[in-house]
C-alpha cells in the first residue's frame, strides 16, 4: 500500500474544521492520501478543538502545536500543511512551511495582497518539489464542471455576457470580523476571489476592469439567531454585539475578458430588502442560468430557439462530459446534472476533492488543479476592482498582478510590512 502523507492543519478556527471534515469524508471512501499527524493554532483551545474532532473522525488524535517550530518538534515526519489561518498570516506561513520542505495548500485568498502572493510564489520557487495549491472550492462543485463543459461545447455559441450578481447582507456581521477589516481581508476579497476563480474558469482570463466600490455599512450588528447559512459552522467562536468596518461592503463593476466577452458584476453586502443572487451567461446561440455554487440544483439552458434544458436532457448537449474518479465516487454519479445533499455534506464532498488533488500532486510530483499562479490573479482581478475604483479609471489586471498599481493595498502592504 502506498504511504499516506503526513498532514498537519495550520489555523484550526471555522475553515479548518471544515477541512477535516472533508478529509474525513475522502477518508470514509477510502481516497485518502493523507493521515492527519497534527493541528497547529496560535490558539491551543482552537487546535485541541480540531485533534479532539480528528479523534472522533479518524481514531488518532493528532498532535497539538502552536507555532510551526512546535509543529516541526510534533510531527518530525510532516510533510504536508493545509493553511487555513485568517488571510494575513497566509505568505508567512506558506513561505515559512515551504522552506522546511512541506508541501502546502493554502486556503482562499492566497495572499492578503498581491505582494503576498508574489512572496509566496517567490518561496515556492526557491524550493523546487514542492507543491504551492490554492484551496479554490466553488469550480469543484459538479455543477460548474458541467456549466463549464457545456460552454466548452459550444451549447451557447460564443460567450458574450455574464451577469454574475448578488445582494444581500444588510448591516449584519457576515461570518467574522475580520471580513469587515481592510487589512484583515474585506469580503470584496475574501468572497470576490471565488467569483473571480469562477469568472476565469468558466470564460477565460479577465483583461480589464473598471468598478465603483463603496462602503455602506461602517456598523454592523450580530446576526439573529435565525440567520445562520455557512455562519453555523461559526456558532462556538460568538460574535461581538457590533463592530467597526474598514472594508468596502460593495462592488458594481465592468469586467472585460480577453475573449472579448463582458461581465456586469454586482456584489452588494450592504443589500437591505429582497437578497438576490444570479449567475447567467449569454452567448451568440443561447443563455445559461447557473444556480448558487454548492447547491446542486440544475443549470438552466435556453437556446436561441427558445428550447429549454433543465434537466437531465441537458447532458444530450455534452456527450463527453464526465467527472473525475474521485467526484464521481464523492457524488456517486459521473454525468451529474443535479445532487441533493444537505450543504454541510456538500461541502464536505467539495473540500475532499480538494485534499484529493492536493495529494495527487504531491505524489506525482504535477501540479494542482488551482496553481499559485490561478490563486494570485484571483486576488489581482479583486483587487482591480478596489483599485479601479480608488483610481476612477479602468484598469488592466496586468497592472495590478504586476504589483505596478497598488495605491488601494500599500496600506495593507505596510500593515503586513511587506
Ligand atoms: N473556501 C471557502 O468556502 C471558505 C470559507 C470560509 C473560510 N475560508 C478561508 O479559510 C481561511 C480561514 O477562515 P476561517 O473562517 O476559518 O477563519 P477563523 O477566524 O474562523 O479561523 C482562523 C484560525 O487561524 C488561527 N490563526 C491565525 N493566525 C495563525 C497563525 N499565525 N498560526 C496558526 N494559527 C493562526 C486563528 O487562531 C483561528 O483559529 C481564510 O483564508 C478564509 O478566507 C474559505
Amino acid at each position: 500500500m502506498t504511504e499516506r502523507i503526513p498532514l498537519a492543519v495550520v489555523g484550526c478556527g471555522g475553515m479548518g474544521h471544515r477541512h477535516i471534515y472533508g478529509l474525513a469524508e475522502l477518508e470514509s471512501v477510502g481516497r485518502s492520501p493523507f493521515r492527519l499527524v497534527a493541528a497547529c493554532d496560535l490558539n491551543e483551545a482552537n487546535a485541541r478543538s480540531l485533534a479532539e474532532e480528528a479523534e472522533r473522525r479518524f481514531g488518532t488524535r493528532p498532535e497539538v502545536a502552536g507555532d510551526l517550530a512546535a509543529l516541526a518538534r510534533a510531527a518530525p515526519d510532516l510533510a504536508a500543511v493545509d493553511v487555513c489561518t485568517d488571510p494575513g498570516h497566509h505568505h508567512t506561513i506558506a513561505a515559512e512551511a515551504l522552506a522546511r520542505g512541506w508541501h502546502v495548500m493554502v486556503e482562499k485568498p492566497m495572499g492578503l495582497t498581491v505582494r503576498a502572493c508574489q512572496a509566496m510564489e517567490a518561496a515556492a520557487k526557491h524550493t523546487p518539489g514542492r507543491v504551492l495549491a490554492v484551496a479554490e472550492n466553488y469550480r469543484r462543485d459538479p455543477i460548474n464542471r458541467l456549466a463549464r463543459a457545456l460552454l466548452d461545447a459550444g451549447a451557447i455559441g460564443t460567450p458574450r455576457l455574464c451577469l454574475e450578481q448578488g445582494v444581500g447582507g444588510g448591516d449584519r456581521i457576515i461570518i467574522s470580523a475580520w471580513r469587515h477589516q481592510k487589512v484583515g481581508s474585506g469580503l470584496l476579497l475574501d468572497v470576490g476571489v471565488h467569483f473571480a476563480d469562477i469568472l476565469e474558469y468558466l470564460l477565460g482570463e479577465i483583461t480589464h476592469v473598471y468598478a465603483q466600490t463603496r462602503l455602506h455599512e461602517p456598523i454592523r450588528h450580530r446576526p439573529q439567531e435565525d440567520e445562520t447559512g455557512v455562519q453555523g459552522f461559526y456558532a462556538r467562536w460568538p460574535l461581538p454585539e457590533t463592530i467597526s468596518a474598514t472594508a468596502e461592503d460593495a462592488a458594481y463593476a465592468v469586467l472585460t475578458f480577453r475573449s472579448g466577452a463582458v461581465a456586469q458584476y454586482t456584489v452588494d453586502y450592504a443589500g437591505h430588502g429582497r437578497p438576490f443572487n444570479h449567475r447567467l451567461v449569454y452567448g451568440s446561440a443561447g443563455s445559461l442560468e447557473l444556480p448558487a455554487d454548492r447547491k446542486g440544483l440544475p443549470i438552466r439552458l435556453t437556446t436561441a430557439k427558445g428550447e429549454v434544458y433543465d434537466d437531465a436532457r441537458i447532458l444530450e448537449r455534452v456527450p463527453g462530459f464526465r467527472l473525475d474518479e474521485v467526484t464521481t465516487i464523492l457524488f456517486g454519479e459521473e454525468r451529474a446534472w443535479e445532487y441533493g445533499f444537505p450543504f454541510e455534506e456538500t461541502d464536505r464532498k467539495i473540500l475532499a476533492i480538494e485534499y484529493a488533488d492536493f495529494g495527487s500532486a504531491i505524489r506525482e510530483g504535477g501540479t494542482p488543479e488551482v496553481t499559485a499562479a490561478q490563486g494570485a490573479r484571483s486576488v489581482a482581478i479583486s483587487y482591480a476592482i478596489l483599485e479601479s475604483s480608488c483610481a476612477q479609471q479602468t484598469l488592466a489586471v496586468d497592472d495590478v498582478l504586476s504589483g505596478r498599481v497598488r495605491a488601494y493595498q500599500r496600506e495593507v502592504d505596510e500593515y503586513l510590512g511587506l
